[in-house]
């Protein structure tokens, strides 16, 4: 079989290597993909927006399964579109997709079917905004209600922050049309953890929970980044927390997407805050989470493309996803400068015994060598009888990898040691 993956980073690249292990698979592409993964599959030239040439591509090498993995691929419609020529795919459709292509829709849908979320108004109008933040309770936090890179969240802790947050989205354009929306939610407290889950719209089946670490810094510092680091299973999830999950938030968000024409079909990520008062979703994905992927993926016992198959054909029932005990880390190696400007184009330099553990995220390869082309430059993953070992082990990995401008969080698990 043909299989394509869209999109370019860690999460697709330990996507790529757990489609590898199926038999079935004779020829595997990745578009765009990074010169790190071009071991494992065929990089091929096309952005992961350019749906055009991405439909074009599936016709011309005659694709027989897609895997959709970025949101903006997604909401776009590109499940839509490759379905619509024939090829079967892994993801939702756009109308199941706005579940994180729309915050406000997020919202609305949570309220309309009682599950459990941090209270919210939404806001077309910036002079109501701005006259909401006046004598609201703070922190207080700020969403654009579209894709923003995942930059569109604001937590401001003053009045000052909260106007400069909304005028910034609404009046100044920062995020584009998806700031013309906004939604000003309630602060919450408690330990995250997200739970991605295979639906095929009937069926749901929650994959091994996870911890990612959004900040830059150690000790949970500095700017929001695209993740930091991850481990699994997250600690702060026990089977208790996770049979209330799925009766007040997972079932529920099944049930209701398909009573509202909107079956969602793929990998659904909740992002969750375990409050005082239960466990409450922060966030929708539609996808994927990264670097979740790349300790969930690390567990993951069963074929991935046989359940993929499952989730598209709609028989997830039948379908085997087990997971291994023990547990599973990996800590982000990124440009230093990164989430804001990075300099790139270094040299990567690791031994041949570690390469089979890194998932490179921004990686170009040039005469066989390798240099850095992003912010996030590859995960480093280990896994182990617990976390403690994962950690220990994922750390001693990444002493084996060098390029100048690297940094990273020195203390990924820690949190979810000390649980
Ligand atoms: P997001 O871009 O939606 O993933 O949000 C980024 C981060 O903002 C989340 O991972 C949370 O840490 C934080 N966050 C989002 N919404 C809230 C909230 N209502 N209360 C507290 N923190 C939040
Ligand atoms: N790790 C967070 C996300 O994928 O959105």
């Amino acid at each position: 079989m043909k299989v394509m993956v869209i999109g370019g980073g860690g999460r697709e690249h330990a996507i790529v290597k757990k489609l590898r292990e199926n038999r079935e698979i004779d020829e595997l592409y990745v578009l765009p993909g990074n010169g790190g993964m071009a071991r494992e599959a065929t990089c091929v030239p096309i952005g992961a927006t350019d749906l055009p040439a991405i439909a074009a591509f599936a016709r011309e090498k005659a694709i027989d399964y897609a895997v959709v993995t970025p949101d903006d691929p997604l909401v776009l419609g590109a499940v839509d579109l490759l379905e619509g020529q024939g090829v079967p795919c892994f993801g939702p459709n756009k109308a199941a997709a706005i579940l994180e292509g729309s915050k406000a829709f997020a919202k609305d849908f949570m309220a309309r079917h009682h599950i459990p979320t941090a209270a919210y108004r939404t806001f077309t109008d910036p002079e109501a905004a701005l006259e909401y933040v006046k004598d609201c309770s703070l922190p207080t936090v700020i969403k654009a209600d579209g894709l923003a890179l995942g930059k569109g969240v604001v937590i401001a802790e003053t009045r000052q922050d909260a106007e400069a947050a909304v005028r910034a989205a609404m009046c100044e354009g920062k995020f584009g049309r998806s700031g013309e929306t906004v939604v000003i939610e309630e602060f919450l407290t408690g330990p995250e953890v997200s739970v991605l889950a295979f639906t095929d719209g009937k069926t749901l089946v929650p994959m091994v929970s996870s911890m990612d670490h959004k900040r830059a810094l150690d000790g949970d510092k500095g700017l929001n980044t695209g993740g930091m680091g991850t481990v699994a299973p997250n600690p702060f999830y026990t089977e208790a927390v996770a049979r209330q999950c799925m009766e007040e938030i997972f079932l529920p968000t099944i049930r209701g997407m398909a009573a509202e024409g909107r079956p969602f079909k793929g990998c659904l990520y909740f992002g969750l805050m375990l409050t005082e008062k239960g466990p409450k979703v922060i966030e929708y994905n539609c996808r994927f989470g990264d670097p979740e992927t790349q300790v969930v993926l690390a567990l993951l016992e069963s074929d991935l493309f046989t359940v993929m198959q499952a989730v598209t054909e709609e028989r997830l029932s039948e379908a085997e996803v087990r997971f291994a005990d023990g547990a599973a880390a990996c800590v982000i190696l990124a440009s230093q400068g990164y989430p804001l400007a990075y300099e790139k184009g270094f040299e990567i330099s690791m031994t041949e015994a570690v390469r089979p553990h890194l998932l490179f995220a921004g990686a170009k390869e040039k005469d066989g060598k390798l240099y850095t082309s992003g912010g996030r430059v590859l995960g480093v993953v280990a896994r182990g009888k617990d976390l403690r070992e994962a950690l220990s082990l994922a750390y001693e990995r990444v002493e084996q990898v060098h390029f100048e401008n690297e940094f990273y969080r020195r203390d990924i698990g820690k949190r979810a040691l000390e649980a």
